[in-house]
C-alpha cells in the first residue's frame, strides 16, 4: 500500500506493509522515528521504532536514503501535522545508505541538486516537480482527446529544418574523423539515409499533413535544438505539444491556445493541490493566487506593431534596442506581460523577415499571421501561426528564403491537392511547468536536462 493511501485512511489498521526511502531519522530515548517517502505524495509517513523490534539496533541507525520495507500497525498519530503513523513490528532494510548519501536532510541548493540529477527525484522539491509533470502530461492528452483531436507521433529523425534556423543536431553514421564533417565536403549519399538528416526541431510540418486528413491533430514529443541554451528558458532537448487545426485562422488558433492554457492551469489547481501548496510556500509566494487569476483572466491581444509602439513609448531603457523588424527579446516580452498588461498577452502579425517560411502572408505583404503567447515571468510560452495554404505564395516565399523546392515537394503537395486554411501552435511543456511551479530555471523542470556541456546521466 502506498504512503498516499495510508495517509488518506479512514480508520486504524492492525497490519499494513509500506515500502519506501528514508527521508529523515530521529533517535530518542528508547524510541526512534523514521520518515518514509515513496513518491506517491509530497508527505512522508512517520514510522515509530521501539526497542522490542528484533533488529532495533541496526534499524534505528539506518541512514537517510535507505530503502525499507516496514510491517506494522497504522495508528492515529499524536504528532502535529500528520493524521497517521505506523508502529513498526518488523523492518527489513532492503538497501542501506551510509552517511555519504548526497541528499542529507538539509536544504540543498538547486545548483547542487542539478549536479546529482540521478538522485534529486528523491528530494521534496523534485518529487513535487516530477509528479506535476506527469499529471500535466496526462492533462494535455485529456484536453485534446475530449475534443476528438487525433494524436500523431511525428518523426524524431528528419531531413527537414522546420524553423529554418539552422539549429538542427546532425544524425549521421559517417565516420566523424574522416572526412571532416564540413557540409561542403561530405557526401551525404554515403550516409545511412542517403541524405543529410538531423533531430527534429518541430513536428509541425508532418502535423500539417495529418491535419489535412484528420482535421484536428496534436503532437506531443521531444524536440531538439542546437541553439544557445545557456539561458534559464532554453534547453537543447525539450518537449513540445503542437496542435494543428484545419479550417482555422489566426483567431481560432489564439482561442485554442487560450482554452488549452486555461484548461491546464485549472487542471493543476484541482489535481496537484499538495505539490502546488509546497511551491506556493517555498518557491514563489502567491503562486496559487496568480494561477487562479489566470484561470479566469481575459487574454489580451496586441499586434507586433502595437507592441513595438508600447515598448518605445514607455521610454524604457532596454539592453536590446526596440525597433520594428527586430525580434522581441525576453526583456521586452516580460515588460509587456508584467508591466503593461499584468497578465497573458497574444502578440500577433510579426514582420515576415523574423518568422519562418510557412507562416501566412498578410495583405500588407510586410507581416505574417503569427502569434506568440507571452505570460509573466516566463515570457513566450506558445508560438504559432496560420499557415500559408496558397501554393504560389508559399512557393515564392520558399524561393525567397533559399529553400530548395525539391526537398520540400511533399510539403507543397498538400497545397497542390485539397489545400485548406489551417493553423497551429507549439507549447513548450517545460515553459508550462516553469509557469505552474514557479521554478526559475528550465533545468529544474525536466528530469535530465540537456544544455551545452551537459549530457551526463
Ligand atoms: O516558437 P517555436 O520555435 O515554434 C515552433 O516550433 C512551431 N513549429 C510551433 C508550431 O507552430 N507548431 O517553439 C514553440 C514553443 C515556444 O513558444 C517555447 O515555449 C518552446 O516551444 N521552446 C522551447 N522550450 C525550451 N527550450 C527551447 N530551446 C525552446 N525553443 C522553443
Ligand atoms: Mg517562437
Amino acid at each position: 500500500i502506498s504512503v498516499k493511501e495510508l495517509l488518506q485512511s479512514q480508520q486504524p489498521e492492525a497490519s499494513v506493509c509500506v515500502r519506501g526511502w528514508v527521508r529523515s531519522i530521529r533517535r530518542g530515548k528508547g524510541v526512534a522515528f523514521v520518515t518514509l517517502n515513496d513518491g506517491s505524495c509530497f508527505a512522508s509517513l512517520q514510522i515509530v521504532l521501539v526497542p522490542e523490534l528484533e533488529n532495533y539496533e541496526v534499524a534505528s541507525k539506518v541512514g537517510t536514503g535507505a530503502c525499507l520495507v516496514v510491517v506494522g500497525e497504522l495508528v492515529a498519530s499524536p504528532a502535529a501535522g500528520q493524521a497517521w503513523e505506523v508502529q513498526a513490528r518488523t523492518i527489513e532494510i532492503v538497501g542501506a545508505a551510509d552517511e555519504n548519501y548526497p541528499l542529507q536532510k538539509k536544504r540543498h541548493s538547486l545548483e547542487y541538486l542539478r549536479s546529482i540529477a540521478h538522485l534529486r527525484p528523491r528530494s521534496n522539491t523534485f518529487g513535487a516537480v516530477f509528479r506535476m509533470r506527469s499529471k500535466l502530461a496526462f492533462a494535455v492528452h485529456q484536453f485534446f482527446q475530449q475534443r476528438d483531436f487525433v494524436y500523431v507521433q511525428t518523426p524524431i529523425i528528419t531531413a527537414n529544418d522546420c524553423e529554418g534556423a539552422g539549429e538542427m543536431f546532425r544524425v549521421s553514421t559517417l565516420d566523424p574523423i574522416h572526412p571532416p564533417l564540413d557540409d561542403g565536403q561530405v557526401d551525404w549519399k554515403q550516409d545511412f539515409f542517403g541524405e543529410r538528416t538531423g533531430l527534429t526541431v518541430s513536428g509541425q510540418l508532418q502535423g500539417e499533413l495529418f491535419a489535412t486528413a484528420f482535421s484536428d491533430i496534436y503532437t506531443f514529443g521531444p524536440t531538439f535544438r542546437a541553439e544557445n541554451s545557456n539561458t534559464s528558458r532554453h534547453a537543447a532537448e525539450f518537449w513540445m505539444i503542437e496542435p494543428e487545426i484545419a479550417f482555422a485562422d489566426l483567431d481560432d488558433n489564439c482561442q485554442l491556445g487560450e482554452d488549452f492554457l486555461r484548461y491546464l492551469v485549472t487542471y493543476a489547481l484541482e489535481n496537484c493541490q499538495e505539490d502546488l501548496h509546497f511551491f506556493n510556500q517555498r518557491v514563489e509566494k502567491g503562486l496559487i493566487e496568480k494561477l487562479e487569476s489566470l484561470a479566469k483572466a481575459e487574454f489580451r491581444t496586441i499586434s507586433y506593431t502595437e507592441a513595438v509602439e508600447q515598448l518605445q513609448k514607455k521610454g524604457q531603457s532596454f539592453e536590446f534596442p526596440v525597433a520594428w523588424g527586430h525580434d522581441l527579446q525576453s526583456e521586452h516580452e516580460r515588460y509587456l506581460t508584467e508591466k503593461v498588461f499584468n497578465g497573458p498577452v497574444f502578440v500577433t502579425n510579426y514582420p515576415k523577415q523574423i518568422k519562418a517560411f510557412y507562416m501566412r502572408m498578410n495583405d500588407d505583404q510586410k507581416t505574417v499571421a503569427a502569434m506568440d503567447l507571452l505570460v509573466p515571468r516566463v515570457g513566450e510560452i506558445i508560438g504559432g501561426s496560420q499557415r500559408e495554404e496558397r501554393f504560389d505564395v508559399l512557393q515564392a516565399r520558399m524561393e525567397a528564403q533559399g529553400i530548395a523546392q525539391g526537398d520540400m515537394d511533399w510539403y507543397l503537395d498538400i497545397r497542390r491537392w485539397g489545400t485548406c486554411p489551417h493553423a497551429g501552435f507549439g507549447l513548450g511543456f517545460e515553459r508550462l511547468l516553469m509557469y505552474l511551479t514557479g521554478m526559475e530555471n528550465i533545468r529544474d523542470v525536466i528530469p535530465f536536462p540537456r544544455t551545452p556541456g551537459h549530457a551526463q546521466f
